[in-house]
């Protein structure tokens, strides 16, 4: 089984940016534990960051035919606004995707509330810190559903 798991805007900036909100854990300890918990469960990892809206969207197409078998995202700042990332996450009817937030987003500011990219996902998953990605990944991996 193979995994996408693309991370949005910022967070390549954690252990650095708001460390009150996202904690003192660095973006290389989220790719370690990403990387560990594949192992853990016998799957391929492909993670993928970008703080530009077009290539996650580029990203998310070539999941199409690439053989990736279930996503996880965490599109940061454009959970709350970008119709083109739901619009892309939506054309992978096939395919089993989770959003990831490692804030509880339902409990800050009220912009943050919405999320117009979880409609177009399975299952959405706040407030757990980096165990939100372990969590994801291990229903992913149990997961026999399909859109
Ligand atoms: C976030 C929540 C978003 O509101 C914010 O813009 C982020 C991170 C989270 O993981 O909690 O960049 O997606």
């Amino acid at each position: 089984m193979k995994i996408l798991v693309i991370n949005g805007p910022n967070l390549n900036f954690l252990g650095i940016r708001e460390k009150d909100v996202y904690g003192d854990g660095t973006y290389n300890e989220l790719l370690d534990l990403i990387n560990y918990t594949a192992k853990r469960l016998g799957c391929e990892v492909d993670i993928y960051q970008s703080n530009h809206e077009g290539r996650i969207i580029d990203r998310l197409q070539r999941a199409y035919d690439d053989g990736t078998d279930a996503i996880v995202i965490n599109p940061g700042a454009y959970t709350h606004y970008s119709y083109a990332i739901h619009d892309a996450l939506k054309s992978l009817e096939e395919i089993p995707k989770i959003e990831v937030h490692l804030s509880d987003i339902s409990k800050r500011e009220d912009f943050r509330k919405i999320s117009v990219t979880a409609p177009a996902c399975n299952h959405q998953i706040m407030g757990l810190g980096p165990d939100g990605y372990v969590r994801a990944m291990e229903m992913l991996v149990g997961i026999d559903i399909k859109i």
